[in-house]
């Protein structure tokens, strides 16, 4: 039983390079007998490897399949061999580091597609393998080659237009998972998690290896790495502290139930049923006053020592400027309605 499998549609740069992959149905732990299949026409020798395969083979990897009865993977070669695009077949017989483009693609194709969790692949070094791109209305292109498309595309009486310019492409090209609402699709990363259920409003990003268990309302941003627990809304402008730079080393998450107010922030992963006061940013130092059910003071702790605890209520005291911690009663409840047409 190895990793995963995909047959992937691509975009190669003028030097033959790999820019980007679509894997349109990506498989997890592939039993052996299409392993076999690909070894036997595409000479694969095990390891993790993408191999770029011709139409002669995709048809011939399409017959092989059909009749060990991968009848989808068999449907999806047969369209790869009409393909005028690049394709690769690719294998990871294991989750180790990825060594080219196709195998980081895949591995964040299975993310977005829900069938590995944020923080459950290896993703280190995949920076190096993901090339700066100018992601246009023509698909990616390799930046020392965009002048020349801009030119030509101008000759030709059209626009190039540059939708953005970054390693990571939106993940609405490649996947759109089942029940969600993505109201600015640029703002969600391939790679992405987004749980069933979840609206990203206009303000909301979510990275990479990062997202939603379920039902969610996302109006600010869930950096690399972030989970975000069923039932909870990251308000407008909201923030979850990231650790890709800046020298952070916890990994944020918030908890089930959870409401982060407007233009607040976390450093801190949060426990179920929290609430953070809307503007108020705590971060893994910040000092902190415990009160009791009478708002009488019990001790001042570093917000770090809140971490992960359930019903937290956290508010910056409007006449003393003091950061503030209660018990959450009212855990709060998402407004049914604005998830109901997902
Ligand atoms: C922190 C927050 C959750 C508190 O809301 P709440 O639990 O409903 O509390 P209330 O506003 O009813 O206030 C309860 C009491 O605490 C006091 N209080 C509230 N916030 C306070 C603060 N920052 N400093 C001092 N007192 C405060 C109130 O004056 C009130 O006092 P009272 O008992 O004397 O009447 C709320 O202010 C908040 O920031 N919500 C986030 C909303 C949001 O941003 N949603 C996302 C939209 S995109």
């Amino acid at each position: 039983m190895s990793f995963a499998f995909g047959i992937g549609i691509g975009t190669q740069n003028n030097q033959g390079e790999w820019l980007e992959v679509f894997y349109q149905q990506p498989v997890m732990t592939p039993d052996n007998t299409l392993l076999e299949v690909v070894q036997n026409i595409l000479g694969y020798q095990g390891g993790n490897q993408g191999i770029s395969a011709s139409s002669e083979q995709l048809s011939q990897l399409a017959t092989a399949l059909r009749q060990t009865g991968q009848n989808n993977q068999a449907a999806l070669a047969d369209k790869a061999a009409e393909s005028t695009r690049p394709v690769v077949v690719t294998v990871l017989e294991t989750d180790d580091t990825a060594s080219s483009t196709p195998e980081v693609y895949l591995k964040l194709h299975l993310i977005s597609h829900r069938m590995a969790k944020p923080h459950g692949l290896k993703l280190d070094g995949i920076f190096g393998l993901l090339p700066n791109l100018a992601w246009t209305n023509e698909g990616a292109v390799d930046l020392n080659e965009l002048p020349e498309r801009q030119l030509q595309a101008r000759l030709e009486g059209r626009t190039l237009e540059v939708k953005s310019v970054d390693k990571f492409p939106q993940m609405t090209d490649y996947v759109v998972p089942k029940g969600v609402r993505i109201a600015d699709t640029a703002r969600v990363r391939l790679g992405a998690y987004v749980g069933e259920g979840t609206t990203v409003m206009h303000e909301g990003f979510i990275n990479f290896n990062a997202g939603t268990e379920g039902t969610s309302m996302i109006e600010g941003r869930i950096s690399a790495g972030v989970m975000v627990g069923k039932g909870s809304d990251l308000g407008g402008g909201c923030s979850t502290m990231g650790t890709l730079s800046g020298g952070g080393n916890i990994i944020i998450a918030v908890g089930e139930n959870c409401l982060i107010g407007a233009n607040a922030g976390i450093g801190i992963p949060l426990g179920d049923r929290c609430k953070v006061e809307a503007g108020l940013y705590i971060t893994a130092g910040t000092k902190v006053a415990l009160l009791d059910d009478n708002n009488e003071l019990v001790e001042v702790i570093k917000a770090r020592d809140l971490a992960n605890q359930p019903d937290l209520l956290f508010r910056r005291n409007s006449q003393t400027g003091a950061v503030e911690c209660k018990t959450n009663k009212s855990a709060i409840e998402l407004n049914e309605e604005l998830h109901a047409n997902n």
